[in-house]
């Protein structure tokens, strides 16, 4: 019989990892001041969407000692009530405009369904908010580029998750690679898929789908590790027709929930994610006990493996010419939490720390997906425009 994973199952799964607080000192990088005016103060964060995902968020914010939480707002009341209530926020709303309108905040931490991001990300910028939103940031890299030129000329700022290069295991994969360990990487393999969410509808419709809500973990960090993209072939289709949602019932899927993406780097690596919402994965959405490798790399001079997710990762094996057994390295993901992103980011912009989270790589992220979309559609390979600082980690 088929077990999918219920929204309740997995929260319970996941509250047992914990949620410190003290942020990892490798999230952050001495960089230029983002707001000299907001050094060393609490900033004010207002949370929309109070589903799933705002239980992981939640736990982390209301620790750091650089945000105070201000508002809650969910179209569905009772949820943003609830939230409040559990965490001591003291102002609630039921529609962003009342939000912005009502208790000052400085930072939006966006936890909405995928396809509200852009247009709620538009209005707190137009507010004058600084946002940093669940994935993806906005439904198009049109959209994208559109968010990050509005929040420059509010002098704001625009991140948007996955918040995976933050994890020392991350760190060490790209210093391997930026010291020339492997030598010239030649091929990169990720994958990352379980059952799908059941909790909501907005997964399967579109503009949802199993690329912005999974494949975007892999592609942030192969293109972090790698650098950018310059054209993007995919197959993409979809395994279940219909399925049984939480708030909808029995939906036709229209989003696809299997992708096959291939990637051309600039450097001249070929590199390639699977993923999808119909894979049997024993390790369920909340990945707990994933021993595995889940990213691959291979280069002239050796081969690298990220074991667990990256979005939970448990160690990176290496061999070299030079030492040809495999050797296991950062078996210790520190304080890396993958819900930490908004919490790094209040800290970033209290103290004014640059992070290494950037929102170019986020919206190159965005266009890769958008163009694995593209090709599918017309059969061909797609070229991209987008380019971010690489390395992220020398
Ligand atoms: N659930 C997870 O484990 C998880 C993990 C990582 C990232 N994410 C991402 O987090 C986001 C939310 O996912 P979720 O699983 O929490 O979904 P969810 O359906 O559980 O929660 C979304 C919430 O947003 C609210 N909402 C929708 N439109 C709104 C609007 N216009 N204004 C205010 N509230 C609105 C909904 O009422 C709902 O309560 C997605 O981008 C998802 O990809 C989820």
């Amino acid at each position: 019989m088929k077990k999918n994973i219920s929204r309740k199952t997995f929260l319970n799964q996941v509250s047992t990892i914990g949620a410190a607080a003290i942020l990892s000192p490798i999230a952050l990088q001495a960089a230029p001041v983002i707001n000299n005016k907001q050094n060393n103060k609490k900033i004010k964060v207002g949370i929309i969407g109070c589903g799933s995902v705002s239980n992981m968020y939640l736990p982390h914010l209301s620790k750091s000692p650089y945000v105070e939480l201000v508002s809650t707002c969910d179209i569905k009341p009772d949820r943003g009530k609830s939230q409040a209530e559990k965490y001591k926020i003291p102002n609630q709303y039921d529609h962003i405009d009342k939000m912005i309108a009502g208790a000052p905040f400085d930072l939006l931490v966006n936890l909405t369904n995928m396809q509200e991001h852009y247009a709620l990300n538009k209005k707190a910028i137009q507010a004058g908010k600084h946002v940093w939103s669940e994935k993806p940031l906005a439904n198009t890299y049109k959209q994208g580029i559109e968010l990050l030129t509005l929040s420059k000329q509010k002098g704001t700022r625009l991140w948007g998750a996955p918040a995976v290069v933050n994890s020392p295991q991350f760190a060490f994969m790209s210093k391997a690679i930026q010291e020339g360990r492997l030598g010239k990487i030649a091929g990169v393999h990720g994958h990352y898929g379980h059952e799908g969410p059941e909790w909501s509808a907005f997964f399967y419709e579109e503009l949802g789908g199993s690329m912005p809500d999974l494949a975007v973990y892999n592609l942030a960090t192969i293109t972090g590790l790698i650098g950018p993209v310059k054209s993007v072939s995919a197959m993409l289709n979809v395994i279940t027709p219909t399925r049984n949602t939480g708030d909808k019932g029995s939906i036709k899927v229209v989003a696809e929930d299997n992708s096959m993406i291939l990637m051309e780097h600039y450097s001249g690596t070929l590199s390639h994610v699977q993923s999808g919402f119909n894979y049997f994965d024993p390790y369920g959405h909340a990945g707990k006990g994933q021993d595995r490798p889940t990213i691959s790399m291979w280069g002239k001079e050796g081969n690298m493996h990220l074991i667990g997710y990256d979005w939970a990762p448990a160690g990176v094996d290496m061999a070299t010419r030079d030492h040809e057994e495999t050797q296991r390295f950062v078996e210790d993901a520190e304080n890396f939490q993958w819900q930490e992103g908004a919490s790094v980011i209040a800290e970033c912009l209290a103290t004014g720390k640059e992070p290494i989270i950037n929102v170019e790589h986020s919206l190159h992220v965005l266009e890769i997906i958008e163009a694995a979309r593209e090709s599918q559609k017309i059969g061909k390979r797609v070229q991209l425009q987008s380019k971010f600082k690489y390395p992220i980690i020398a």
